[in-house]
């Protein structure tokens, strides 16, 4: 069985109370699938949860073999930058890993390829593994240009931040018109797409990265993705607010070819 990924973005949900009682529930409902898994090293589990609740969920996780990662960094140390958490802070409290790039952060705070770039940087300057997000709008694949979207935010990301940063990502496909719609990518959609990121990151960068699809992945439909080769796991924003359906997810990854 290849090496698998299940990670939680909790994105702008659970407070500090909210974040124990459900680490509690999925430590209670998984605690034989979770330290097999990564006993076995077979599957990485890591939970994303908002900063003001990394501490909290840094001390309860620190007995577990579930990693800790943040939902963005700021791509300088320290500074003048209000309202910022550097990688530096991320590390110190526990977290291993940062996504960088996610598609509401893009709309919403304006993130440009070179931008997200430079966060990878800093995250992997500070010994974090960077889950960098990319993916094509509805408009552009129904204009058939997926490739060229998802190839160019490869390449941009690549150039700017260098093979050795795109080296210690993880990538997460996360087709945007698929997040939080309940319309997830067919299993043979998301497929193309990763052959066509581990080609290009092989051919170009001479990378070959763990691929996590994201974008409306549930306990019901997680197990057909997990079925196709070049698919590594899973981001999971809405079912990883459950207990038992993130703990479903990460089983089905468990069982994966
Ligand atoms: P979703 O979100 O699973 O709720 O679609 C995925 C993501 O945004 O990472």
């Amino acid at each position: 069985m290849k090496r698998m990924m299940v990670a939680g973005n909790w994105k702008m949900h659970n407070g500090a109370d909210q974040t124990r009682k459900l680490i509690e529930q999925i430590i209670h409902v998984a605690p034989q699938s979770i330290s097999n898994s990564t006993k076995a090293k077979l599957v990485d589990v890591v939970i994303c949860p908002p900063f003001t609740s990394l501490a909290v969920a840094a001390e309860l996780l620190s007995d577990t073999t579930i990693a800790l990662g943040a939902q963005n960094c700021h791509h300088a140390n320290q500074g003048a930058y209000t309202g910022e958490v550097s990688a530096a802070m991320l590390s110190e409290i526990g977290c291993t890993y940062v996504i960088v790039g996610h598609s509401e952060r893009r709309r919403d705070a304006n993130e440009t390829d070179n931008l997200i770039a430079l966060k990878a940087v800093a995250a992997c300057a500070e010994g974090l593994t960077p889950i960098l997000c990319i993916g094509e709008n509805l408009q552009q694949r129904e204009q058939g240009k997926t490739s060229d979207v998802v190839s160019e935010q490869v390449k941009q990301f690549a150039l700017s931040a260098g093979a050795e940063c795109l080296r210690s990502c993880v990538i997460a496909y996360e087709p945007i018109w698929a997040i939080g719609t309940g319309i997830a990518a067919t299993p043979e959609q998301a497929q193309e797409v990763h052959t066509l990121i581990r080609t290009l990151c092989e051919d170009h960068f001479d990378v070959n990265p763990m691929i996590l699809y994201g974008g409306s992945v549930t306990d019901n439909n997680a197990s057909t993705f997990f079925l196709q080769p070049d698919i590594d796991g899973a981001l999971v924003g809405g079912a990883s607010l459950n207990a038992t359906t993130f703990v479903t997810i990460v089983n089905a990854a468990l069982q994966s070819p």
